[in-house]
C-alpha cells in the first residue's frame, strides 16, 4: 500500500522511479502458490513481464519455474535462483546463440514454433551431444479479445504451428535423433479479461488431445501459456487466480500422467509496481489543462504503444477536482499517459503515481531522447 509514510519518503527521492510493493508481490505469489499446489499445475513465471533481479529472486524463492525468451533471460533466471530444469524457452525467432545457451544450461523445454526451428535445435543439440526436449506451440485460432498488438493465436499471427502442419511435424520428428517431443504449448494473447476465452482454449486443447491420441502419440505436458489480465482501473484488486485455476481444472481433460504447465507474467507482477513521477509544470492548452510530469513514454511505453489505461493518482493533493491531460516531456504527441482525467488540483512538485506498472513497465523502458533509465525502489528499502 502507498500510505502517508511512503508518500513522505517519496518526497526525498529523485523522480521518476519504479516503486515495487513487495507485500503485494508476496501476497500475489502466496495465492498462486496455493492454487498451483492444490491443482498440481506447474507455474513458469514469464520473465519478460519483469526481469528486475530482486523481483526474480523473490519469485524463484517460491519454487516456481521460469518462461524465458532469450539467452539473457535464461542467464538472469538462473542467476536469480530458478532451476534450469524448470525453465522453458519460447520465441518465434530463437537465435543459434540463444539455443546454444539453452542447451548448455540443460533447460527443461523449448517451446517450438516451426519446422525449420526444430531442425536447427536438433542440429545444435547433436553438436553438443544432447537431446533437446521440446513442446509444439500450436496456433489454436482463438480470438483473445484484447489489444491487437498482444493477440497471438489467430490466423494472421506469426506465432505457433498451424494445426494442418502438425502431421508433417510429427513425421519429421521421427528422423530427428536429438529431439524428444514432450507435449503441446499455447499462448493466445495477453491482458485477457474474458474468462470465456480461456474456456475456448481448453475446448480446443481437448480436441487436439484426441488427434494425438488417435495417432498413438503420448503427450506428457500441456502448457497453456499466460494471458490472465489484471484490473487496471482497480490497482488494489488481485487478479482472478482462483477463477482461472478452477476454470482450467474444470474444462481441460488431462490424460493420466499428464502435467499442466502455465506461464503467467502480468498477473504476477502487474499490481505490485507503480511509476512514481513529479509534476514539472501545469500548462494551459486551448481547451485542455496539461499536467506535464517528469516521467515519459521512455519510462512506461504502454499508453503510447497500446493506448493502455493506467490509473493515475496525485499523491500529494486533496484540492478541488479538475480535468487534466497527463503528459510526459518527450518530443512526441503520443507521450501522453491519460487524457481528460479527473485529479485533485495539481501543482508543480506534486507526486504522481501511475499504477499497475509492474508488468511490461521497467523492462520496456528505453533511452530515447537520451533520457536516463528509471531506477527501482523497493518497499523495504524505504521502511
Ligand atoms: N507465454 C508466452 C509465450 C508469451 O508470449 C507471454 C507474453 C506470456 C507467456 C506471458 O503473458 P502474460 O501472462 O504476461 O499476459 N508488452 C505487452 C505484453 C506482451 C506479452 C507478450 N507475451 C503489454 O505491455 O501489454
Amino acid at each position: 500500500m502507498i500510505n502517508n509514510i511512503t508518500i513522505e519518503k517519496f518526497r526525498d527521492l529523485a523522480t521518476p522511479f519504479y516503486y515495487y510493493d513487495l507485500e503485494v508481490l508476496r501476497s500475489t505469489l502466496d495465492v498462486v502458490k496455493k492454487e498451483s499446489d492444490n491443482s498440481g499445475y506447474k507455474v513458469h513465471y514469464a520473465v519478460k513481464a519483469n526481469h528486475n533481479a530482486r523481483i526474480l529472486e523473490i519469485i524463484s524463492s517460491y519454487g516456481f519455474g521460469a518462461d524465458c525468451v532469450s539467452g539473457n533471460e535464461i542467464a538472469a533466471a538462473i542467476n536469480a535462483g530458478f532451476s534450469p530444469s524448470d525453465i522453458v524457452f519460447a520465441g518465434v525467432g530463437k537465435t543459434d546463440k540463444d539455443i546454444e545457451t539453452a542447451l548448455k544450461a540443460d533447460i527443461f523445454c523449448f517451446n517450438c514454433e516451426s519446422i525449420p526451428e526444430i531442425e536447427v535445435i536438433n542440429h545444435l543439440a547433436s553438436k553438443q551431444n544432447k537431446t533437446a526436449q521440446i513442446a509444439l506451440r500450436i496456433n489454436p485460432y482463438i480470438e483473445a479479445h484484447t489489444h491487437k498488438y498482444i493477440t497471438t493465436g489467430i490466423e494472421e499471427s506469426k506465432f505457433g504451428i498451424n494445426t494442418w502442419e502438425i502431421e508433417e511435424v510429427i513425421k519429421k520428428l521421427s528422423s530427428m535423433k536429438n529431439i524428444r517431443m514432450l507435449g503441446m504449448h499455447f499462448h493466445i494473447g495477453s491482458q485477457i479479461s474474458r474468462m470465456s476465452v480461456f474456456k475456448s482454449l481448453c475446448a480446443r486443447i481437448n480436441e487436439l488431445q484426441i488427434w494425438f491420441t488417435t495417432h498413438g502419440i503420448n503427450l506428457e505436458i500441456i502448457n497453456v501459456g499466460g494471458g490472465l489480465g489484471i484490473d487496471y482501473e482497480n490497482p488494489d484488486r488481485n487478479p482472478l487466480f482462483k477463477e482461472y485455476f478452477s476454470l482450467i481444472n474444470e474444462f481441460i481433460d488431462l490424460l493420466p500422467g499428464q502435467t499442466l504447465h502455465m506461464e503467467p507474467g502480468r498477473s504476477i507482477v502487474g499490481q505490485c509496481g507503480s511509476l512514481i513521477s513529479r509534476v514539472l509544470f501545469i500548462k494551459n492548452g486551448s481547451n485542455t489543462l496539461f499536467a506535464i510530469i517528469d516521467a515519459g513514454m521512455t519510462d512506461l511505453i504502454r499508453p503510447a504503444l497500446y493506448q493502455a489505461h493506467h490509473k493515475i493518482e496525485n499523491l500529494t493533493s486533496e484540492g478541488n477536482i479538475y480535468r487534466y491531460d497527463v503528459v510526459g516531456p518527450v518530443c512526441e504527441s503520443s507521450d501522453t499517459f491519460a487524457k481528460y482525467i479527473e485529479l485533485p488540483e495539481t501543482r508543480r512538485g506534486d507526486i504522481i503515481a501511475i499504477r499497475s506498472a509492474g508488468a511490461y513497465g521497467e523492462v520496456m523502458a528505453s533511452r530515447y531522447n537520451l533520457r536516463d533509465l528509471p531506477p527501482s525502489v523497493f518497499s523495504d528499502d524505504i521502511k
